[in-house]
Formats: C-alpha cells, sequence, structure tokens
C-alpha cells in the first residue's frame, strides 16, 4: 500500500489500500456496488434488507465475490428474528465481514465467530458500544445521528467517535456524515481504523439507486434531510421504534410529522405509500440519506468515489509534514 499514513487495522485485517468500508445499503449496495468498491482497494459490502431471501443473499454474495477481493454482508437485528434463513445463506457465503446491526445481535455471535467470520455492530451511543465490547465484537461502528438511513438520533459523529475511542479497546470506525478524503483524514487521524461510508456512494453508477432517485439526491442540499419515522410508519415497516431514519425530507413527511399515530391508522397514506414507490415519485416515497448529500454533485464510478476518500493520505502526509 502505497499510503502507509492509512495502515490500520482495517486495512491489515482485510488488504485494503484504503480504510474504507462502503456500508451496507439495503436496495443501494447490492453485489454489483459491493464488488466494484472491494475491487477499487476499499471494502464493499452487500446491504440485506428486511424482506430479503436466503437465496437473493447467496446470488449477491456471488456478484460480489467475482471482484476477487474480501467483501462483507451486512444484516439487520431485527429483521432475524423472522427471517432467520438470511443468516444461514451468510454463514454459507463466508464473507470476510459481516455487520448484524440494529436490535438483538448478541445472540448471533457465537454462530458467527465458531465459522471464523469477523462480525462489525452498529452502536449510536456510548452505552452501545461499551455493550458491544463486553459482547466480544471484532469492529464497531460508531454512527453520528448526521448519518444516513436507520440508527439513533442521539449523539454526532464527532463527540461519539470522541468518547468511543476513549473507552473501548476494540476496533473503531466512524460512520456518519463522512463523505470526503477530508473526512476520512479526520477520523483515521482521531484513532479509527476507517471510515464506514454510505451516503457518498448513494450515486454511484453500479449502485441501485434508481435514475429519479439519484437526480433527487445529486440536487438536495446539506440542510434537506430529516431524522424521523414517518415514513416506517407509513410503509407499514416493523423497524424498532428507537430507530428512526435519515432520509430526504419531502412533502409526505411534512404532512405527517407530528401525525405519526393517524398514519398508523390512515390506510389511504399507506396505499399513497406503496404507489409512489411504484412509480419512484419521490415527493411521497423515501430515500435514505445522510447530511454529506449534499457533497454529491454527479455520477461517479465507485473507483472514482474510493479514489477521492484515498486522497486523506495527502492530507495526512501535508499535515505531518507541518
Ligand atoms: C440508503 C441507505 C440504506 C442503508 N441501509 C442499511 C442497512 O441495510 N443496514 C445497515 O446496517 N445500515 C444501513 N444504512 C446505514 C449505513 O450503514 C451507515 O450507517 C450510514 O450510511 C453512514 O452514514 P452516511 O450515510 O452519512 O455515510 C443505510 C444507509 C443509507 C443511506
Amino acid at each position: 500500500m502505497k499510503g502507509t499514513l492509512m495502515r490500520t487495522w482495517l486495512t491489515d485485517m482485510f488488504g485494503l489500500a484504503v480504510p474504507v468500508v462502503c456500508a451496507p445499503m439495503a436496495g443501494v449496495a447490492d453485489g454489483a456496488l459491493a464488488a466494484a468498491v472491494s475491487r477499487a482497494g476499499a471494502l464493499g459490502m452487500v446491504g440485506v434488507g428486511a424482506t430479503a431471501t436466503p437465496e437473493w443473499i447467496t446470488r449477491q454474495c456471488r456478484v460480489a465475490a467475482a471482484a476477487g477481493a474480501p467483501v462483507g454482508v451486512g444484516l439487520q437485528a431485527w429483521a432475524l428474528e423472522h427471517n432467520p434463513g438470511q443468516l444461514d445463506a451468510v454463514l454459507a457465503a463466508g464473507p470476510a465481514l459481516v455487520s448484524v446491526s440494529y436490535g438483538p445481535y448478541a445472540k448471533h455471535l457465537p454462530r458467527l465467530k465458531q465459522a471464523g467470520l469477523t462480525v462489525a455492530t452498529t452502536v449510536g451511543n456510548l452505552q452501545e458500544a461499551r455493550a458491544a465490547e463486553q459482547a466480544g465484537i471484532d469492529v464497531i461502528v460508531a454512527r453520528g445521528s448526521e448519518g444516513g438511513g436507520h440508527g439513533r438520533d442521539e449523539v454526532g459523529t464527532l463527540p461519539l467517535l470522541q468518547s468511543v475511542l476513549d473507552t473501548v479497546t476494540t476496533p473503531v470506525l466512524a460512520a456518519g456524515g463522512i463523505g470526503t478524503s477530508r473526512g476520512v483524514a479526520a477520523v483515521v487521524t482521531a484513532g479509527a481504523v476507517g471510515a464506514w461510508v454510505g451516503t457518498a456512494f448513494l450515486t454511484c453508477t453500479e449502485a441501485s439507486t434508481s435514475r429519479a432517485a439519484r437526480a433527487r439526491l445529486i440536487a438536495a442540499t446539506d440542510t434537506d434531510t430529516v431524522y424521523t419515522r414517518v415514513f416506517d410508519i407509513g410503509a407499514r415497516v416493523g423497524w424498532p421504534r428507537e430507530f428512526g431514519e435519515r432520509a430526504l425530507r419531502n412533502q409526505f413527511h411534512d404532512r405527517w410529522a407530528g401525525h405519526e399515530e393517524d398514519l398508523a391508522d390512515d390506510a389511504a397514506a399507506a396505499q399513497e405509500m406503496t404507489q409512489a414507490r411504484e412509480v419512484e415519485c419521490y415527493d411521497t416515497a423515501c430515500l435514505d440519506a445522510g447530511q454529506g448529500v449534499a457533497l454529491l454533485h454527479r455520477e461517479l464510478t465507485a473507483a472514482d468515489v474510493v479514489a477521492e476518500l484515498a486522497r486523506a493520505d495527502d492530507l495526512l502526509r501535508r499535515a505531518a509534514a507541518g
């Protein structure tokens, strides 16, 4: 690896050129994006949604493995309660890294570790970080509230990262709002073993993001996201209530925010969301994205995004040179 200043536990563990993980993003990060990221020298991950079948996982892992480089898979722990076959499929695929986040993840650790897999989980506050270390997690993802998709809305990335690094000895990845080489340089300098990056990959050519969604994401500004449960309630999705999501604010959100109980009983609104998803109407349908969405200016290949994030090495060299 050229940039020795960016050598960390993560790069050594998986033989990466860049200390970056492309976060598992259900509906966005399928096997093709994971393969492209891993080919480019970071770690790509397949994002598994709550209703994904074991067969889908097997297929996407095969596509990702075609990169001939390590790849990961990200599971949602709450979904395993009613879709346990997902775990079996991941164990059979044997990816380099498995993340199990959001819900009761610890009970799955013995099987994953017995299979020799490296396991990550996402934390949104210090108490969760302590619990993850105690459970025997291999790498903790400290995700601040500015991050895209589901998680907690309790602590921002920087304060969370600092307190988690001060508290645990387990390797820590920083997540939430990291979208350029500046962000990667900052968190690696602070002591993170790398950055766990989602939003910056949303408009990659290899992502499963639709054309209409890409346009919306590229047009969004730094104040266009909102942390909410409106979309999950509207779509009747069973996410645990402590995990809302950060998404682009839209007309549907503004109509229902503050009226979530009414929304839960409104069959017509649920129908409206289903239809909006089908026709890709993002005035109603949900588009998950973090505050870093403002850093998306155009479609890029995953290799371009990884190359930009890798420029953190130049920043670190400049800082070291004084
Ligand atoms: C569209 C989207 C989908 C996501 N889906 C998942 C998921 O399926 N599993 C998961 O563990 N995290 C998921 N996340 C959260 C990411 O793993 C990560 O924590 C987040 O993207 C980091 O913040 P950033 O978006 O500011 O980079 C998702 C995020 C986004 C933006």
